[in-house]
């Protein structure tokens, strides 16, 4: 007897419980138990069955996921019955096909392809609710819409909502390599590649297919647009349609990047001329091998005549005769063509200031606009630049009216930290898309232009590049599966704010109690801005390394070469002159009102403010504090604030998952120090060139810091870091490799109590060199720099932190850092800090 009850609570203790171990793969559709309240209120809403009309597979998987959900939600089962139940059921189906077998729930008006109806029917006691797609895939949609309304906890019963999309293109593109590698991605290999060929094991990609059509995504193209020719080899044709077939069930079609060059390297021929008859034949024969494998293939991404890909340019043809050569042999199987709008010149001269790469896409294109043929998209990444942390809307959305569009948004964090800094994204991709364009002086903001609604057009819509890859959780960070999710809601509509959006992942993704949402959506929302402030605010661009590995800060990296990014910083003041009056003339080519906005510094928004303008340091902002000043205090509350976004994350202990909470601690701890290092070089760096002083005093000045050039070395060497701003004092010090060890010892001189010892190392990405930290000759810490950031080098990308908290110091104290080299990782050092406890 006492044993059963000792059952039953325990029983209960379990189900009391915040969900147990989660590695991040489900997602946003982890349909975890609803909480008491909503879970009793949904009980009654929701049907006990399901009906569905139609065997197509989509529709099959809708009934399972329907299923799922309502089983994992409400923890009761979702019975499939064969005929509509009088007692009530969902009824899952087209519109068509509920009008003709259940006429009398069927909502009425119509439904365009791949939109839904939402609606509760009473008959009675009964309750039906109705899931009526335009197509089958509409139908899935609904179902997944439906779901993601009760994991919210919200009212089902007097439902009557139709949905339709903003737009017929809601693509993603993954950027991946044949030999399972992905471009710019931080989630893994690859879903579909391996080893030059398809992998065996394509369940995950099928599984991806399940999140995409959970957010009304159609389309994927699953090649890189740094295209291989070799996938349009005939061996790659049934590759290709094996990826097709397991995506096609979620109403995913795939789409290839295609190379150029590839009717001489791949099909033999004497050229790739676009005019050449032999060369169109060539595509024309690529695609029916292609169609008739895979017949609802969705289409080719090209990318020509950009970063060293061949293009129409080698026969003197234009962007319009390569786009329509391809097109056109799309064309008889409904195919679509996505020609890339960012073609730029990487090799110009940085001495002349009226050259800019930012004027590129519309010098491009606009010249073509109309003589692209209606299968081709033009595909504009949304700044006129590449993914920086703040560029203004492209001003090509505006410069074609009669061509197809689409906007490129980058899921994928390759500017923005890498998924090893969180940075939720949906912020910025809002302000482009909301972005008014005043095209002929109307209201034409760029979300309605590139959905054809502007200038009318047959097609358009948006186009990200995605993060996923066969990582457990898809990203390696559960914070940046937020992007994904941001991305394909706002290509179903993108009309939803930020905020919305971020709510309802947060609700699926970690759960529907106030207080989770309470600190992740506060994460979520303000990270855009934590992120611009420390790595480049008014319109300076990331500050990072744009030759290298785009990830840590390198200030100088982008100037005085040909690519084309500069901020032009010097003594006297930086940014770029894109005036039309003394500049490169890049804010002529906006319509009117826009070119007017930016032309002159006054009316130029503070946030992009050294984009568009040269200005001294000196220049006020609109609140009247100056640009360098403005340049040291938001590299500060940058960095205050990821330090503040640890301790908010802390709150969330016990009221989500362990696994997860502690891998986006962890994460976050290692941001924060990131973000020191970022803070600490660029106020530096601009301190240096401007010879302006910080009105707080805080560059240059370090409470409690010691360089370790400044320690008592054994063994350790000074070394020059490159950029010297990435290395705090004059430099670093390091253990030659194949030193068996090294010691910098360092001399406590504050007052005796508990403090902080944080250790400024680097972590390159060859070996594990190890450390071990001694306070009066007792081992306080130790640790193994194992991490693979994306460097070799002492620099911005490998400075590390690594903090010992609370540890008992009395003055004289010796603090003595051993480092052990590993390979050609020499244990280096930058410096320690010593401070209060937080
Ligand atoms: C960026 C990115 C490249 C990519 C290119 C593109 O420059 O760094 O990896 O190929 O964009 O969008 O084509």
């Amino acid at each position: 007897m006492v044993k059963r009850t000792w059952c039953a609570i325990a029983a209960l203790l379990l189900i009391a419980a915040p969900a147990g171990a989660e590695n991040g793969h489900a997602a946003w559709l982890r349909y975890a138990p609803l909480p008491p309240a909503a879970a009793a209120r949904a009980g009654a809403e929701v049907p006990r069955a399901v009906y569905r009309l139609g065997a197509e597979v989509t529709l099959a998987r809708a009934e399972d996921e329907l299923r799922a959900g309502v089983q994992g939600m409400l923890g009761r089962p979702l019975e499939s019955v064969n005929a509509l139940p009088p007692t009530g059921a969902i009824v899952l189906g087209t519109l068509a096909s509920i009008r003709s077998s259940a006429p009398g729930l069927a909502p009425a008006g119509e439904l365009p392809k791949d939109a839904f109806w939402l609606r509760t029917v009473h008959q009675g006691n009964n309750s039906f609710t109705v899931i009526a797609g335009g197509d089958a895939r509409g139908a899935l949609y609904g179902a997944f819409a439906w779901l993601r309304r009760l994991s919210a906890g919200e009212e089902l019963g007097a439902l009557d909502a139709r949905e339709v999309p903003y737009a017929t293109v809601r693509w993603v593109n993954q950027w991946d390599n044949i030999d399972g590698s992905i471009e710019r991605g931080y989630g893994g290999r690859s879903l579909f590649w391996a080893n030059g060929k398809v992998r065996e094991d394509l369940s995950k990609a099928g599984e991806y297919a399940r999140l995409l059509a959970s957010l009304g995504i159609d389309a994927v193209a699953i090649t890189s647009v740094n295209a291989n020719p070799l996938f349009l080899t005939p061996d790659f044709v049934p590759q290709i349609a094996k990826v097709a077939d397991v995506m096609r069930p979620w109403g995913v079609r795939v789409a290839i990047a295609i190379d150029f060059g590839s009717p001489q390297s791949v099909g033999k021929l004497q050229t790739y001329d676009p005019a050449d008859p032999a060369v169109a034949a060539w595509w024309k024969s690529r695609a029916d091998a292609l169609y008739a494998a895979v017949p609802d293939m969705a289409g080719f991404v090209l990318k020509a005549d950009s970063e060293g890909r061949v293009g129409p340019s080698t026969y003197g043809r234009t962007h319009a005769d390569a786009a329509n050569v391809v097109a056109r042999a799309l064309k008889p199987h409904g195919g679509i063509l996505f020609y890339r709008g960012f073609v730029y010149d990487h090799h110009m001269d940085w001495r002349n200031l009226k050259n800019d790469r930012a004027r590129a896409a519309y010098d491009n294109f606009h010249p073509l606009d109309g003589q692209f043929d209606d299968n081709v998209v033009i595909q504009i990444k949304h700044g006129p630049i590449d993914f920086q942390v703040r560029e203004p809307a492209s001003p090509l959305f505006a410069g074609l009216e009669k061509t197809n569009e689409a906007i490129e948004l980058q899921i994928t964090q390759e500017y923005f930290g890498q998924a090893r800094h969180h940075v939720f994204l949906a912020p910025m991709w809002k302000e482009a898309l909301d972005f008014d364009m005043r095209a002929h002086d109307q209201p034409s903001p760029v979300k309605a232009i590139v959905a054809g609604r502007v200038f009318k057009r047959p097609l358009g819509g948006f186009v990200g590049v995605a993060n996923a890859g066969d990582a457990d959780n898809w990203t390696n960070n559960h914070l940046s599966q937020a992007n994904l999710y941001a991305f394909g809601r706002l290509a179903w509509n993108p009309d939803l704010t930020s905020a919305a959006i971020a709510a309802e992942w947060t609700n699926q993704t970690f759960g529907t109690d106030p207080e989770i949402g309470k600190i992740v959506n506060d994460l979520l929302l303000t990270s855009w801005r934590t992120f611009e402030n420390y790595t480049g605010p008014l319109g300076l661009q990331t500050l990072t390394d744009i030759v290298g590995n785009h990830y840590g800060v390198a200030v100088e990296a982008s100037e005085e070469n040909g690519w084309g990014q500069w901020h032009r910083a010097d003594k006297q003041g930086v940014g770029m002159d894109r005036s039309v009056a003394t500049g490169t003339g890049f804010a002529g080519q906006y319509p009117p009102a826009v070119a007017k906005m930016y032309e002159n510094v006054e009316s130029t928004p503070d946030d992009l403010l050294v984009f568009m303008h040269h200005v001294p340091y000196s220049q006020p902002l609109k609140s009247g504090k100056t640009v360098i000043q403005f340049i040291y205090d938001s590299h500060y509350e940058g960095a205050d604030a990821v330090a503040k976004y640890v301790e908010q994350w802390r709150g969330l202990r016990g009221l989500i998952d362990d696994e997860r909470y502690q891998a986006v601690l962890k994460q976050l701890d290692y941001q924060a120090g990131q973000a020191i290092v970022w803070r600490d070089a660029v106020t530096r760096w601009f301190h240096r060139a401007s010879g302006i002083s910080d009105d707080s005093g805080r560059v240059g000045a370090y409470p409690g810091r010691i360089e370790a050039e400044a320690a008592r070395l054994q063994g350790y060497q000074l070394v020059t870091v490159t950029p010297w701003e990435t290395a705090s004092g004059s430099g670093a010090v390091e253990c030659p490799a194949q030193t068996p060890s090294c010691t910098a010892t360092f001399k406590y001189t504050g007052q005796a109590g508990p403090r902080d010892i944080v250790v400024q190392y680097f972590d390159v990405s060859t070996g594990a060199a190890h450390y071990r930290v001694r306070v009066a000759g007792k081992v306080v810490g130790e640790w193994t720099a194992n991490d693979r950031i994306p460097t070799r080098k002492l620099d911005g990308s490998s400075s590390s932190r690594f903090v010992i908290a609370g540890v008992e110091l009395k003055p004289g104290d010796e603090i003595t850092v051993e480092g052990s080299p590993d390979a050609q990782e020499t244990a280096a050092l930058d410096y320690i800090e010593i401070r209060s406890p937080k």
